[in-house]
């Protein structure tokens, strides 16, 4: 995803700093000064990152003969499993909020540059963070707004998190985030384990305007299509006529197509109904049969670059990680009466269909080859021209002929980069 220069700097050392006093004042080290220490950091953070990584990609360390390739299986609570909690907690904050924070902001950066304004336009967003842990989700579109070129929304955010301890650092990281950043914000926290079924909201209240889960569906036991009809009668009698729905997940390929598989579940149960309510805004820009899905040996990520704050840097070094770039795989939806012409204005500047570009830009001789999804699927061409193109480029008006595999966009009206 092509964010600007500013953005992708915006997860600095101050920010950082930000949250080291609040895990100092939380007891989680004793001074900010403590993560200047290699061997605090060797110590004290790095291995838990290790583990958190194992752990996620669901590999086994102990079986040695076991298939490098991941399976979906959901998690049960890790944190209070863990040998030293706080610690454990502590190489979550440092190792992979951040991260997470980017990815997310980098959705919301893209749907304001698509022209996206649909909630918040009666006072402050009504938004909800499922599986929270330590805020990113919420700390991500705080991010991305910041840097939004009209008024800057405020918010009210419930974040809902089984796990009291990372919880509680969320709501504040969340809270001193918005702050630091200009931005208003009520936060609070619901501590419970949720279930898919679950209503979420207290009786009388608002319906939220922003469902937000950020890497924690993967975590969730029950299939793809179950919980796409849980979410959708959620999304029904929870979430405002006019609401958006941001899931972000591991680029992984099983968790990825797991997602697909969700998207397409989303997608059986509209066809039933009269009026779908719901449109799928990105990465596809509509509600085409997804193609990655239906080749198995496919799936569908993005990336976005940053630079990372320098205690990212440093602990990638010593955890020999190199996260300059972040995958990841997302869904956006929009539950609206409008049509997707409306919703993203920009995205569709004429009556013209539009193919967006969701892969790197190779290089082929004086062309660019890369991939687009449009009404007509998912498809590899190549294209010679001048434009920068790249990720959530798009194409406006575009004609393209020969194969799926091997297409070649003789024309386009409008590139919009
Ligand atoms: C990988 S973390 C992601 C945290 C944060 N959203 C982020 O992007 O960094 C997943 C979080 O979801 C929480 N979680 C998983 N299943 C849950 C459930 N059933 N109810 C509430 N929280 C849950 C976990 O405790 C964990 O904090």
């Amino acid at each position: 995803m092509k964010i600007s220069d500013a953005l992708s700097k915006r997860f600095d050392s101050t920010l950082m700093k930000s949250i080291l006093e609040i895990l100092a004042d939380q007891k989680y080290i004793e001074s900010v000064t403590d993560v200047e220490s290699p061997r605090f950091l060797n110590r004290s953070v790095v291995p838990h990152m290790s583990a958190l990584s194992q752990m996620f990609n669901r590999l086994d360390s102990k079986d040695k003969t076991a298939p490098q390739e991941p399976v979906a299986s959901g998690l049960k609570n890790y944190w209070r499993a863990a040998r030293n909690p706080k610690n454990f907690i502590l190489g979550y904050v440092l190792g992979y909020m951040p991260g997470n924070a980017m990815r997310v902001a980098s959705v919301w950066s893209e749907l304001l540059r698509l022209g996206y304004t649909g909630i918040g336009q009666d006072g402050p967003i009504r938004a909800i963070e499922l599986g929270a842990g330590p805020g990113s989700g919420a700390i991500g579109i705080a991010l991305g707004e910041s840097f939004s070129s009209g008024p800057k929304k405020s918010f009210d955010w419930t974040l809902y998190e089984q796990d009291r301890g990372i919880g509680e650092l969320g709501s504040r990281f969340v809270e001193r985030v918005h702050s630091d950043l200009g931005l208003d914000a009520q936060v609070q926290a619901v501590h419970r384990k949720l279930s898919i079924n679950d209503f979420l909201q207290p009786k009388n209240s608002k319906p939220a305007e922003l469902f937000l889960t950020s890497y924690f569906m993967n975590e969730l036991a029950e299939s793809s299509e179950e919980i796409a009809e849980a979410f959708l009668k959620r999304w029904d009698k929870e979430l405002a006529t006019e609401a958006l729905v941001i899931l972000v997940e591991p680029a992984l390929k099983v968790e990825s197509r797991k997602l697909l598989a969700f998207r397409k579940a989303i997608l059986d149960r509209l066809a039933h109904r009269k009026g779908s309510r719901y449109q799928i805004l990105l990465p596809c820009l509509g509600h085409q049969a997804c193609e990655a899905l239906e080749n198995p040996k496919d799936w569908c990520h993005e990336e976005v670059t940053w630079w990372r704050p320098e205690l990212t840097r440093t602990l990638d070094r010593l955890a020999g990680l190199d996260r300059k770039s972040l995958p990841y795989s997302y869904l956006v939806i929009a539950k609206t009466n409008r049509s997707i012409e409306e919703i993203l204005p920009n995205a569709f500047p004429s009556r013209n269909r539009v193919h967006r570009l969701v892969s790197p830009v190779h290089f082929e001789g004086k062309d660019s080859e890369f991939f687009v999804c449009g009404e007509d699927g998912k498809r590899r061409v190549r294209f010679r021209t001048d434009a920068d193109l790249g990720r959530g480029s798009l194409l406006v008006g575009a004609e393209i002929r020969g194969e799926k595999e091997a297409g070649r966009v003789d024309r386009v009206k409008q590139v919009v980069e």
